[in-house]
């Protein structure tokens, strides 16, 4: 009800304010990285493990397309992520040597379930489940798990659950870096450092929000937008472009920036909004050239980049500074601003955000 709210409009804004205490939740118990943060009997089935099978459907898709990154990276352990509704129905070639892990906000996903089962009785019985919800059926499933404590999501749009979920994955990422002897110890300080100071990173990108209404003005009269990002920010450009179609109905779609060139260049005019996801990493200039690409085809770019990036506004560019990039962990700062933006964007068209049409929070049935 109203007194649940508090000061937000609808969950979904309140359960984007709620992402720093979410996140400091689900690293409330972690001291440093080992298996146990895995469960009972972590150690023994991570040794015997030489490639990771990612399960999910949606948001949680996009969170373990991000962990991939992550994990071919830091770990240097072969991913593959999969759309748990195809994997269930194909014909793969399964290997026992498998972590099988399946990301889940409610733990109740049929699909996702399902493509869980399918990939036991194919005789992969490693599986781990990244969950928020410790009383689902997935974390019963699963051998192992990672309990993300974002908290009751009510919004349909997953928020919180996402970013909580991407922390659980990273802490994945060193627990197999570290056994497999890929993270030196002052990697692992480092890291533990910057996790605990995402609340407030994640804080001063909450801060944006005013600047993010103002652009929601100009998305809200349009029906497409394109999504770019590279690297670990493409999956987070997916995310961005999903958020804005479930709740504001606007048909949006992401790309791999280096791809426009192969086809969505030519949907690029006057009328369709660029949204480009910066920061200044190791692809930043290879990206700048993709958003020339787009201005010489007269596409207005909304551009989130970081401080550091020395990219500035100019005729058809529209820029948001995000703070100093973060290294590895910048996905999750660079997601926030996706989501107010898609989110002031609905409340713009007047859409029902908490519970937009055709589309369930949790789908228990095929
Ligand atoms: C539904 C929800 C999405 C969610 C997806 C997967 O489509 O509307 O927000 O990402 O299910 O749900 P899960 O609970 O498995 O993460």
């Amino acid at each position: 009800g109203a007194a649940e709210l508090g000061p937000y409009r609808h969950y979904m804004q309140k359960e984007i304010f709620e992402q720093p205490k979410a996140i400091a939740d689900t690293l409330d118990a972690v001291e440093t990285i080992g298996p146990e943060l895995l469960g009972p009997g972590a150690g023994a089935r991570l040794k015997a493990v030489d490639r990771v099978l990612i399960l999910a459907c949606g948001t949680s898709y996009y969170s373990g397309s991000t962990a991939k990154y992550w994990l071919e990276s830091i770990a240097k352990i072969p991913t593959s992520v999969e759309i748990a509704s195809e994997y269930r129905y194909r014909d793969s070639v399964p290997d026992p040597r498998t972590l099988v892990v399946t990301i889940s906000q409610s733990g109740e996903t049929a699909d996702t379930l399902a493509a869980l089962k399918h990939a036991r009785s194919l005789g992969m019985e490693h599986t781990l489940t990244v969950c928020n919800v410790a009383t689902s059926a997935m974390v019963r499933e699963c051998a192992l798990q990672f309990v993300t404590r974002a908290g009751a999501e009510v919004g349909v749009a997953s928020t919180k659950a996402f970013t909580t979920q991407l922390v659980g994955l990273f802490l994945l990422t060193l627990v197999l870096a570290k056994q497999n002897g890929h993270l030196s110890d002052a990697d692992e300080t480092r890291y533990l450092k910057e996790l605990r100071h995402l609340p407030l990173a994640v804080q001063a990108v909450l801060a944006l929000e005013p600047q993010i209404v103002a652009w929601s003005e100009a998305f809200a009269r349009k029906e497409n937008a394109l999504f770019l990002g590279r690297g670990l920010h493409y999956p987070i450009a997916l995310e961005g472009a999903l958020k804005l179609k479930e709740i504001s109905y606007i048909h949006a779609e992401a790309y791999p920036a280096g791809e426009l060139k192969h086809g969505p260049l030519a949907l690029v005019t006057a009328e369709m909004p660029v949204v480009t996801v910066a920061p200044n990493d190791a692809l930043l200039e290879k990206l700048k050239s993709n958003m020339q690409e787009v201005r010489a085809r007269g596409g207005q770019l909304f551009v989130f980049a970081d401080a550091d990036s020395r990219i500035e506004s100019s005729e058809g560019v529209h820029v948001i500074r995000m703070p100093e990039h973060y290294g590895a962990l910048s996905p999750i700062l660079h997601v926030i601003p996706l989501q107010l933006l898609a989110y002031h964007t609905a409340c713009a068209r007047g859409t029902d955000v908490d519970k937009p049409r055709n589309l369930a929070k949790s789908v228990t049935v095929e």
